[in-house]
């Protein structure tokens, strides 16, 4: 299993450049079931979750075809014949958004066999508000065996009304919907911007949706949908990562090819906590900090609130400012997994129930420590690039799921981390590989 070892104390400096957004990309890659034609999807990142949606659609009959040297970051998707409206329980284990192709495989099999999720690292994931939709909307669905067997000859259009936002349920009743007989109209939907770029590339495929990015979405189901060509916006939450990162070393850091209006709360908070940002221009956004931060209290929220994948990232963040930073989760019931970790590195956090107390600025120091989920990982690496001494982060695999070349990125800007395969200490205390 690969690991980080980062050595603490270097200010990060110059320009880092944002991927693909790995969220927007899942949707728009199950959205190539909806037709018979070639879906070419640019800006996708080479991370770990991409991998493995690639692999589910081709077990599916998709034919993909990988970027060449010119365009590596693009991927074509046909899905001329769909063989196996299934998605396996090896697959759907490991990604919990598998269960985006439950809509799109009823709309156009006319049926689908979804795993069911289970629980994860950051709490129970359920899917109810994504089988109610499909159900309203004409589906006949069986749980059995742990899978989930979903049929409709055309499913129809219906009123939808999400009893709670929903990132990837909107976006799977929103790939249902565009081929159902008449019109469907949702109503509380979630308004990030994925959801936006998803409803993007349907529209250019034919499809009849609008209000995507508000709460309430119309969508006027035609009969089939053509290929399309599609670039996916950056990510916003690998921008804001990078941001904290500049912040928290003290750097001056100009994050490139990302896009700052979906950074907006993000960037209030890294500036309430004392650093300098300015917005550069449609694409880039420079973080500034002198080292003397200060405490803010942040509450996750749907979008345009506080991102949940930003929280991680923020509380490492608020162990470097001065005073009392609370920190409140509202999405997930049990995503404060890098607490533990951040402790262990000397931070002085104390959690109860939805919200985490953080005293700072604490002297962190470097220590073996353990990544749990994606963004608890963001946040340990965070930690340990501002910690006196040699951190050792074990399990970068949760890491690779979402983030590019992670560790190359900060290279170039001045970070002291390096991965490697199976690290062990040598006897005057240096990290070694073998
Ligand atoms: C998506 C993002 C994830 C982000 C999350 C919240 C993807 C691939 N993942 O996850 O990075 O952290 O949004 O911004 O886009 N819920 C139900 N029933 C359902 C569906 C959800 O109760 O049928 C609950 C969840 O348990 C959670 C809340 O709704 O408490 C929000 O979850 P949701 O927006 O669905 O998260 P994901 O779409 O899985």
């Amino acid at each position: 299993m690969d690991k980080f070892v980062i050595r603490g104390g270097n200010p990060l400096v110059g320009t880092i450049r944002v991927s693909g957004a790995k969220n927007s990309a899942l949707p728009c890659m199950a959205a190539a079931i909806l037709t018979e034609e070639d879906v070419t999807l640019e800006n996708i990142p080479q991370v770990r979750d991409i991998d493995t949606e690639r692999r589910l659609l081709v077990s599916m009959g998709a034919e993909v075809k990988l970027g060449d040297r010119l365009l590596p970051h693009s991927t074509t998707i046909s899905f001329r014949t769909l063989t196996l409206p299934e998605a396996k329980y090896e697959i759907v284990k490991t990604m919990r958004a598998s269960s985006l192709v439950l809509g799109p495989l009823v709309a156009r099999a006319g049926m689908a066999r979804v795993a069911m999720p289970g629980g994860c690292a950051i709490g129970g994931r359920p899917i109810d508000l994504h089988i109610r939709g499909l159900e309203k909307m004409g589906a006949t669905i069986v749980q059995e065996h742990g899978y989930l067997e979903a049929r409709a000859t055309r499913l129809k259009g219906a009123h939808l009304v999400f009893d709670k936002i929903t990132v990837t349920g909107t976006e799977d009743l929103l790939m249902a919907a565009v081929l159902a007989h008449g019109e469907t109209v949702m109503q509380n939907c979630a308004r990030e911007p994925e959801v936006t770029d998803l409803a993007a590339l349907l529209i250019l495929m034919g499809a009849k949706i609008e209000g995507a990015g508000t709460s309430t979405i119309h969508v006027q189901g035609v009969t089939s949908l053509h290929g399309a060509r599609y670039r996916i916006n950056p990510d916003r939450i690998e921008a804001g990562t990078f941001l904290v990162a500049g912040a928290i070393t003290a750097g001056d850091l100009t994050v490139a090819d990302c896009n700052p209006e979906h950074l907006r709360t993000v960037i209030a908070k890294i500036e309430e906590a004392g650093a300098t940002v300015d917005i550069l221009g449609p694409y880039a956004v420079r973080v500034r900090s002198d080292g003397n931060l200060k405490a803010a209290d942040i509450s996750t929220e749907e979008y345009p609130g506080f991102p949940t994948d930003m929280q991680a990232q923020f509380m490492a963040l608020a162990t470097q400012a001065e005073g009392v930073s609370k920190i409140t989760e509202n999405i997930f019931e049990n995503r404060f997994m890098h607490v533990q970790e951040l402790v262990r590195m000397g931070a002085n956090i104390k959690v109860d129930g939805r919200t985490a107390t953080v005293r700072g600025a604490a002297r962190l120091s470097a220590a073996a420590v353990m990544c749990s989920d994606l963004r608890a990982s963001a946040s340990l690496v965070l930690a340990a690039l501002v910690a006196e001494g040699e951190s050792i982060l074990d399990r970068v695999y949760h890491m690779d799921r979402g983030y590019e070349r992670f560790e190359e990125k900060l290279q170039g800007v001045g970070a002291q981390i390096q991965r490697m395969g199976n690290v062990f200490k040598t006897r005057n205390g240096e990290a070694a590989a073998d």
